[in-house]
């Protein structure tokens, strides 16, 4: 009797509204949850840290492994026994209260120590892995990356190459990678190719990296650095030997010059007059070094931070109002006229 008189009232109007632990609430979560686990298992995911590309994130893949299998099989160990003594032992109306224990010397030795070895089974590839991933691979290609808001610059100090966005490596072939800062901290990760290293202002930071086969691999800043930090992408060229060096000899020719009195010419003067050469380098017209040198920016298939593909729609659109379509760029809005525009993307695809 107590219980309809209490419940009649509220139970009435509850069913119209939404609570979250209703039915319609614990459908929701059900439903959140089973397309959190769905989208987990997308197939050819380009970012798939669990699909090595490369004997680094291999070593990394093969701790992870067995690492994952103890602790799934201590999940359900724990929950399963939980969910056991719950069901099994839980108040019944009218029972006796249940015989109290206090200590066990036994049980307590037993769960205090069977952790402890298996902490300590984890901890020796672990540490394994850990001083693996350290040593620095002989005869490496070296390459100086420099993390900014919010794009990567990759320097090659023993080829004289500068490039941004698109870290080309030549397969099999380790690159020793010196991660630098100027603003604030980033990551630099290519899940398929390595773990993630932080790039930290005022410091130096080194990983290697390699790759198996020819293709490219994508990345992404993985440390919150600002406005756009999900719009600091990258990606990681793998080429055949032979091909590598064809980029390295095309990255290291002069700067094209535009042919007189064509559009490309008078964008040119735009580069200039408008001070992009104040950010920008182009090899033998100016030596910026605020944003990325552009000496070459039409042979990458990306710009601003891997975030658009090279295509002169986009880089209009770019010209047109870089932080209006990429929050928190240096970039400023130039108010270029229509005409300014397509006279400086025409200059820019001069730049092979
Ligand atoms: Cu750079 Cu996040």
């Amino acid at each position: 009797m107590r219980r309809l008189a209490r419940g009649r009232a509220p139970v009435l109007s509850a069913r119209s509204r939404w609570h979250p632990f209703g039915r319609r609430g614990r459908l929701g979560a059900a439903v959140a949850c089973l397309s959190l686990l769905a989208a987990a298992c997308a197939k050819n995911a380009p970012m798939d840290t669990l699909e090595p590309a490369g004997p680094n994130a291999r070593t990394i893949d093969n701790l992870i492994n067995p690492v994952f299998i103890i602790a799934a099989i201590v999940f359900v160990a724990v929950e399963g026994i939980a969910l056991v003594f719950t069901i099994r032992y839980r108040h019944r109306e009218g029972a006796p209260e249940p015989v109290q224990i206090h200590g066990s010397t036994k049980l307590e030795v037993g769960w205090t120590l069977i952790p402890a070895l298996i902490l300590l089974g984890i901890a020796v590839p672990t540490i394994a892995t850990i001083f693996k991933l350290a040593k620095a691979p002989d005869n490496p290609l070296n390459v100086t990356v420099t993390a900014r808001q919010f794009w990567w610059e990759y320097e090659y100090p023993d080829l004289g190459v500068v490039t941004a966005n698109e870290l080309h490596m030549p397969v099999g072939r380790n690159l020793e990678l010196t991660l630098r800062g100027e603003d604030v901290i980033h990551s630099f990760w290519v899940p398929k190719l390595s773990g993630k290293t932080d790039v930290v202002p005022g410091r130096s930071n080194r990983m290697s990296i390699s790759a198996d086969t020819p293709g490219t691999y994508l990345g992404q800043c993985t440390e919150f650095c600002g406005l756009s930090h999900a719009n600091m992408r990258l990606k990681a060229v793998v080429q055949a030997p032979a091909e590598f060096e064809a980029w390295v000899d095309s990255q290291r020719r002069a700067a094209s010059a535009p042919v007189p009195g064509s559009p490309a010419a008078e964008g040119a003067e735009l580069y200039l007059s408008k001070g992009c050469g104040g950010c920008h380098t182009v090899q033998g017209v100016s030596e910026g070094k605020v944003g990325p040198d552009l000496t070459h920016l039409d042979s990458r298939s990306s710009f601003a931070g891997s975030m658009f593909e090279m295509t002169p729609e986009n880089l209009a659109t770019w010209l047109r109002d870089p932080p209006g379509v990429k929050p928190g760029s240096k970039m400023p809005n130039l108010n270029l006229s229509a005409d300014e525009t397509s006279k400086l993307v025409a200059y820019l695809e001069t730049l092979k």
